[in-house]
């Protein structure tokens, strides 16, 4: 063989060395592969072990760093290919009180596992050895006594004797077999040489037959492998850790190599089948990756998942079944396995009802996969692969896919699907996400849904309130036996135990009901690697899931970067929806905003140019957050946001607790990040929020003084996101001031185009009214009506034009509290102002969408004004009934012309105006048609829209005629909220209900109301 021993000048240990590699040598049985290739074909996940061979205490620092960066990047880039990386460091594991036999059969076997998982073990092997002849030498490790090594072994590994445990594992995982998967990184010991005396004995091996076996062992690994299996490194001393271990420099040359030497090898060993270039195939193939990959890993749950089971094959169910649960309570592991027994049921033909088609088993999983809180996306997926759209016939926004969604599920020619949704509660935020109104109240017969959210969420409060009350579900804590078995399963897979003290020490901490805080503490433990302390640490887990995560937090911000870490938590919290990739990066790219303090004028002023932050800086902080943010896609066109919402609070409250300039501080670094960015969706979305949250009310003023961001906000009915930011700013007549002052210059400028201006007019006035400022947008329309008429009048416009007069009028009679003969005059000019908007509608020969919109809304605002006109017995020129009979056939053609243009919404405003002017003559029939009109608005718009308060005002004040005071108070109180949340505190809508739970009749139902609630 050639090893060389036998010119060794060592001590004399050369004898005893060479012959026991002689004996190892004549176990070999792969003398050298052929061909130096293998590629396993897959489908679906696989796993594969990386067994990490060395000494334990010497290599401290590469193990850290391997453990902490190298693998979990490696195990990013796995997890790309469908792979779960395990890597094996056994620093821990090995029970203290072990035998020889013990401990040798758990290295041995663990190594026998990485064979069957992977054919040739991923095996990594770090050595030291002196590159030059040196007086020093590192340690070698244990070499069991010959004495203490059983039979039993000898028999089973047969090459054992005289090997150190490190030599055996080198022999087993890689030489025996010329194992194309092993890599050798080879450490030069001339660091030792600035280590301080005290501190060498971790490294220093007083064995004298040491340095004689690395000698040998470094030249036998040179001769048997490939060269790039066997790397030399350097590194140097630099000081000590808390907890009084040797730190080393000098390792990214290191990492480097062992990255790319694994990455290669797996690349090669396990290439990854050829994707579907289709992109709803792509995103259905996520899903099912995530859930055969989560379903795996579910222990016990088997009474909820029974319970699910049963929901999902009943016969007649017409609702939804919601699973419900804190953060991190297991929900989407719940949901991950009742889709796999979904899957399985429907292909084996196991549920009843659908005898001939079958089902079909839709499921998401919104925030585990990249795009799935985009709603549109998510339902646009179902109805394809429900055959409703294909791509010729596509919804063309969010709004209209809601409502072809809505009539599928309630259609009972529908495919037959079970629809899981995990985490409803964390689709991106719109209208449509929070009211649900593309999930109809009853569900089709063969339309089965459960979804699972966190409870008292929007979402969750919707369907509560439905008429037709979903089937509620609470996760329930776990009991001892899974989390015993989940503890021993989630490190097991590492090879780690716990004693049972240390299970028992675990256990005992309350929170350890909850799996998020128990997987979190498991991951904790596993990368902890000082064996001697792992009682005091599980010891020292704070119970709370807030407070375990806060102590995560912490640690992140030693290991990994710090401040930049603390930045990168502290920017997403403060965000409104989420950061970009590239938007992170270029704020943390500047060093000034990363480090909050009082003074945020220096910030504010701060001139630097900003580049994004390096890569390299980057990829730390990500790789340690990466498993508590929500993936975001490769091509970063996700946001960055946190997976559980409990991280969030934690950042909340260890960042932000006590000090309240630290929050202005983050609001400030984004607001001014995003002044100047010129993507003016993404501006839209964040600036202003910003500048509401530092309460510049300057900045904000002169941000939405600005025509673009004004016609970005503006909404013809109520544009009230743009009327909150004005809130903030000040009063209404801050809002007045600054539009006009804006008009006039416009006036003033001879290149601006008439009808642009009078555009201007109008929708300003429109504003200006929807702020309750009526008396002043009088004005402004007049000078639209003036500018029209110089422009020939064009009937389209005038009638708009006569409308918002109309509405003008309108708006002054909401300010009565009751009906009354002073209401004459807005009444008269309101009414004739519609009756002008329809009578041009008439001469107009186009029937566009604008038109049947536009004829469709005067019909059905005068239709309101004509009860009123009832109430006030009219007069000469229309009489009462002619008034009542104009209004209901008004109604009747509105609804057609709302129907024909799909738009809901109006259609439950019409039925609406139905039950007023109903409620005249017949109340109960009034009632009926309001109850109706009432679950529509609110599946359309929710609780908190313009439509649901007045909704709720007019069912309270029937109510209050038909002598239901107990009824009626409650849709006051509903009124009320969704009033101050729709036009804030101050409006006068909101001020006149105000006024009416003023009533005595109503305090006294208030009064009884809390004491009922004290006794409880
Ligand atoms: N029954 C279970 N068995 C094993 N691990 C679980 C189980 N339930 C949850 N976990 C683990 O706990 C963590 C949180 O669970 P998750 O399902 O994501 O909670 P939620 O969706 O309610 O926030 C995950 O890491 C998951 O792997
Ligand atoms: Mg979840």
């Amino acid at each position: 063989m050639g090893c060389g021993a036998s010119n060794a000048t060592t001590g004399g240990y050369n004898i005893l060395v060479s012959d026991t590699w002689n004996q190892v040598e004549r176990t070999i049985e792969v003398r050298k592969r052929p061909n130096n290739k293998l590629v396993v074909k897959r489908s679906g996940w696989k796993t594969v072990r990386i067994f990490v061979s060395s000494t334990f205490r010497d290599f401290h620092a590469e193990r850290e760093t391997l453990i902490k960066e190298v693998f979990p990047d490696l195990r990013q880039w796995c997890e790309s290919r469908r792979l779960h990386l395990v890597d094996c460091d056994l620093r821990w594991g090995v029970p203290v009180d072990s035998s020889t036999e013990e401990t040798l059969r758990v290295c041995l076997g663990e190594i026998d596992r990485c064979y069957q998982d992977n054919i040739m073990p991923f095996f990594l092997n770090l050595t030291s050895v002196a590159m030059i002849q040196s007086l020093l030498s590192e340690r070698c490790g244990w070499i069991p006594n010959p004495l203490e090594v059983p039979d039993s072994i000898v028999e089973e590994y047969r090459w054992v004797m005289g090997l150190s445990v490190t030599e055996m594992e080198i022999m087993h995982g890689a030489y025996r077999k010329d194992n194309l998967n092993s890599l050798f990184m080879l450490r030069d010991v001339s660091f030792l040489n600035n280590i301080p005396a005290k501190l060498k004995d971790d490294l220093v091996d007083v064995n004298p037959i040491a340095p004689e076996k690395l000698r040998v062992l470094k030249q036998m690994l040179k001769d048997r492998f490939h060269e790039n299996q066997v790397n030399f490194y350097k590194c140097q001393y630099d000081g000590v850790d808390s907890d009084g271990k040797v730190e080393l420099k000098g390792l990214d040359d290191f990492s480097k190599t062992v990255f790319q030497f694994f990455k290669t090898r797996i690349e090669e060993q396990y290439p990854l089948e050829e994707k579907t270039t289709d992109p709803y195939r792509q995103i259905m193939e996520s899903h099912e990756s995530f859930m055969r990959n989560r379903s795996a890993s579910v222990l016990g749950r088997n009474e909820i998942l029974e319970q699910i089971k049963e929901h999902i094959v009943s016969v007649g169910v017409d609702k939804a079944l919601l699973l419900l649960g804190g953060p991190g309570t297991g929900k989407s592991s719940i949901m991950a396995r009742v889709a796999d027994v979904s899957v399985e049921k429907a292909i084996s033909r196991d549920i009843p009802g659908s005898p001939d088609q079958g089902w079909h088993v839709f499921y998401h999983f919104v925030g585990a996969i990249p795009g799935s809180p985009d709603l549109e996306a998510c339902l646009k997926r179902l109805l394809k692969e429900l055959n409703i759209i294909n791509e010729s016939k596509m919804p063309k926004d969010l709004e209209t896919t809601c409502q072809v969604a809505c009539s599928a599920l309630s259609n009972p020619n529908t495919k037959p699907v079970i629809i899981i949704i995990d985490a409803l509660n964390q689709f991106d935020e719109s209208k449509e996400s929070t009211v649900l109104n593309w999930l109809p109240v009853k569900l089709a017969p063969q339309v089965r849904c459960v979804f699972s959210m966190i409870d008292d969420t929007p979402q969750h409060k919707t369907l509560k309130g439905r008429s037709n009350k979903p089937v509620e579900l609470f996760v329930t804590p776990l009991d001892m036996e899974s989390r015993k078995a989940i503890v021993v399963e989630s490190l097991g897979k590492y090879n780690k135990k716990l004693d049972e003290e240390q299970m028992t020490s675990l256990l005992s901490k309350e929170s350890s009901q909850n799996p998020l805080w128990l997987s979190i503490a498991c991951e904790e433990l596993r990368v902890y690697g000082l064996f001697e302390k792992l009682t005091k640490k599980i010891k020292s887990f704070p119970d709370g899931l807030l407070s375990l995560l806060e102590s995560v937090l912490s640690r992140f911000e030693d290991e990994s970067g710090g401040q930049l870490v603390v930045a990168t938590l502290c920017l997403l919290e403060c965000s409104k929806t989420g950061l970009l990739e590239r938007e992170l990066l270029m704020i943390l790219g500047n060093p000034k905003n990363i480090t909050p303090s009082k003074d945020v004028n220096n910030l504010k002023n701060d001139q630097t140019v900003k580049n994004p932050l390096a890569a390299s800086n980057w990829a730390r902080v990500y790789r340690v957050l990466k498993p508590f943010l929500r993936p975001f896609g490769d091509s970063g066109e996700g946001r960055l946001d946190f997976y559980h919402r409990s991280l969030s609070k934690a950042v909340r409250a260890k960042y932000f607790k006590q000090d309240s300039w630290k929050n202005i501080w983050w609001h400030t670094v984004l607001a001014k990040y995003f002044e100047t960015i010129e993507n003016m969706d993404r501006q839209s979305e964040e600036y202003p929020y910003h500048l509401t949250k530092c309460d510049d009310k300057e900045k904000l003023r002169e941000y939405l003084k600005q025509w673009r961001v004004f016609h970005h906000f503006y909404h013809p009915e109520f544009s009230g996101e743009l009327l909150a930011f004005w809130r903030t700013v000040g009063d209404k007549s801050e809002l007045f001031d600054c539009y006009t002052e804006s008009l006039e210059n416009m006036n003033n400028n001879p290149n601006v185009d008439k009808e642009e201006i009078s555009l201007h007019y109008e929708k300003v006035a429109r504003v200006v009214m929807q702020s309750g400022d009526v008396d002043r947008c009088f004005n402004l329309l007049q000078s639209a009506l003036a500018l029209e008429d110089e422009l020939g009048a064009k009937p389209m416009r005038m009638m708009q034009l006569y409308n918002v007069a109309a509405t003008m009028h309108n708006e002054r009679l909401t300010l009565h509290d009751f009906i009354t003969k002073a209401m004459m005059p807005d009444l008269k000019e309101c009414i004739s102002f519609r009756r002008k908007a329809i009578r041009i509608s008439e001469q107009l020969t186009e029937r566009s969408e604008k038109y049947k919109y536009e004829r469709a809304f005067s019909l059905m605002k005068l239709a309101f004004n004509l009860k009123t006109w009832f109430v006030l017995k009219g007069d000469n020129n229309l009489s009462a009934q002619e008034g009542f009979d104009l209004g209901v056939e008004s109604l009747k053609e509105a609804k057609e012309l709302y129907e024909e243009l799909g738009d809901k919404g109006h259609v439950a405003e019409c039925m609406m105006n139905e039950g007023l002017l109903l409620g005249e003559v017949d109340q109960e029939g009034a009632l009926e048609i309001y109850r109706k009109a009432e679950v529509i608005c609110i599946q359309t718009y929710g609780e908190v829209s313009v439509l649901s308060s007045r909704m709720f005002t007019n069912i309270a004040i029937l109510l209050e005629e038909m002598n239901n005071y107990d009824e009626a108070y409650t849709y006051f109180k509903n009124g009320l909220s969704s009033k101050i949340q729709v036009f804030g505190d101050d409006h006068p809508q909101t001020g006149r209900l105000k006024r009416v739970l003023q009533e005595p009749a109503y305090q006294r139902l208030a009064r009884q109301e809390q004491q009922q609630n004290q006794q409880r």
